[in-house]
């Protein structure tokens, strides 16, 4: 990760059969540059021994608190972390944090670590629900710990519902999103937050369309942070090879006219909306039914094309709900007779939305190839300067800018 390229990390890994999938977050965390201590608990490395953490993590692995004993290892490692991940969290760990049992290392490590701590749970779905664990999962949210919500799939049996571990590349994700904020505390808890992401696609016939080459990987930044902060989230999703995160809701659009129809319903009861996604400004006027044929004399056909809806500037005109935040995004190259924020200024107050985050996407300028940095405006006059970095980080601040004004309100 491009912020914080030797920060410490603690993994500690449960006794769970999703101790495997641990192996490859480790993997995700030592190829984003960050220093990984391993501390798996006695029952973890009976699902994946000791080598294998110590190889993927290039450090030695202890479990007790009895070897190295003068280096008192377990107030060592939680005093000098950044950030400690637990996963999978067994419902007995869970239980362990949120009492302040301390019996090996780890959980003596959780009770040292001043830094932020989240928990990726893994167990059986009657585990996950049963009301001690609810009860010990809103303790440690209570004290400012993320607890992730578990995927809902396939469990260990034959049994499905929710209970498994988080995709490895979800938690790394928060992880990463945690990192860069220094804080694990839920403070978007009780908001309801719609993002869009992706770019839309104009069919000419059943096998062409007219789109652009949008990711989707800022919305999606967006969506998780945001859930990862304690939001209800509704990603709406135009035609991104990207897979549904896990925690929220997505909506999967294929047209601008789909996206704004998404956006409209689900904006009505949202907190804040964040349009990230790239629609289409123009589609064709008419789409055949049919594949378009080749002209035999070798003529080539004249489509027209007509305006699709703005969404930005309907959603800041007719807002779902008092008080909700707009926010906006806008690539400019700045032109002859106007720089890149002033026409990001103009384009602010035609949107009519609350904030704009503007990348500067030109040759030559302050910003050049940094895709992620940007100045986010506000409609009340302020910028904030936001350099580069990563796309969670950009995210982060687009999220405390937008609590601010839910606070204001
Ligand atoms: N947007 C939208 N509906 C559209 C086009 C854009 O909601 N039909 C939103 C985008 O999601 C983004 C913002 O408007 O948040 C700015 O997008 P941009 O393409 O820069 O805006 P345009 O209005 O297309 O401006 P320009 O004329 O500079 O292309």
């Amino acid at each position: 990760m491009s912020d914080s390229p030797a920060r410490r990390v603690i993994l500690g890994v449960g006794g769970g059969i999703a101790a495997y999938k641990a192996a490859e977050l480790l993997r995700r965390f030592t190829e984003s540059g960050l220093d990984v201590r391993v501390v798996p608990t006695a029952s973890a490395l009976k699902f994946v021994g000791e080598p294998t953490w110590a190889a993927l993590s290039g450090q030695p692995v202890h479990t007790d608190v009895w070897s190295d004993v003068h280096e008192v290892p377990h107030v060592r490692l939680g005093r000098h972390a950044d950030l400690v991940v637990v996963a999978p969290a067994t419902a007995d760990l869970l239980a362990k944090a949120a009492h302040g049992q301390a019996d090996d290392l780890l959980t003596s490590t959780l009770l040292t670590a001043t830094c932020p701590v989240v928990y990726a749970p893994a167990m059986h779905t009657e585990m996950w629900l049963h009301p001690a664990t609810v009860d010990n999962v809103a303790t440690l949210r209570s004290r400012g710990a993320l607890v992730i919500e578990p995927a809902v799939g396939r469990l260990t049996g034959a049994d499905t519902g929710p209970g498994r571990l988080p995709d490895p590349d979800d938690i790394a994700a928060i992880a990463f999103a945690t990192l860069a904020r220094g804080s694990a505390a839920a403070d978007l808890t009780g908001l309801r937050v719609v993002v869009s992401a992706g770019g839309t696609r104009e069919p000419l016939d059943p096998v062409r369309f007219l789109g652009n080459r949008s990711s989707g990987r800022q919305g999606y930044a967006l969506a998780r942070t945001a859930a990862a902060r304690g939001a209800t989230v509704t990603l709406v999703a135009a035609n991104s090879q990207l897979p549904d995160p896990t925690g929220m809701t997505v909506l999967r659009v294929g047209t601008t006219a789909e996206l704004r129809d998404a956006m409209i319903a689900e904006s009505r009861d949202a907190d804040a909306i964040v349009m990230a996604a790239a629609p289409a400004d123009f589609r064709p006027a008419s789409s055949s039914s049919y594949k378009i044929k080749k002209a035999d004399d070798g003529s080539a056909p004249t489509i027209a094309l007509e305006q699709n809806p703005d969404i930005l500037k309907q959603l800041s005109a007719e807002r779902g709900k008092p008080g909700q935040v707009v926010v906006g995004f806008a690539a400019e190259t700045g032109d002859a007779s106007r720089t890149v924020l002033e026409l990001g200024r103009a384009k602010l107050a035609r949107k009519g939305c609350d904030l704009l985050a503007v990348n500067y996407v030109g040759e030559g300028g302050a910003f050049e190839g940094t895709e992620n940095a940007a100045i986010v405006l506000g409609a009340d006059g302020s910028s904030t300067d936001v350099p580069r970095g990563s796309k969670e980080r950009l995210a982060n601040v687009l999220w405390d800018l937008v609590l601010e004004r839910i606070k204001r309100d």
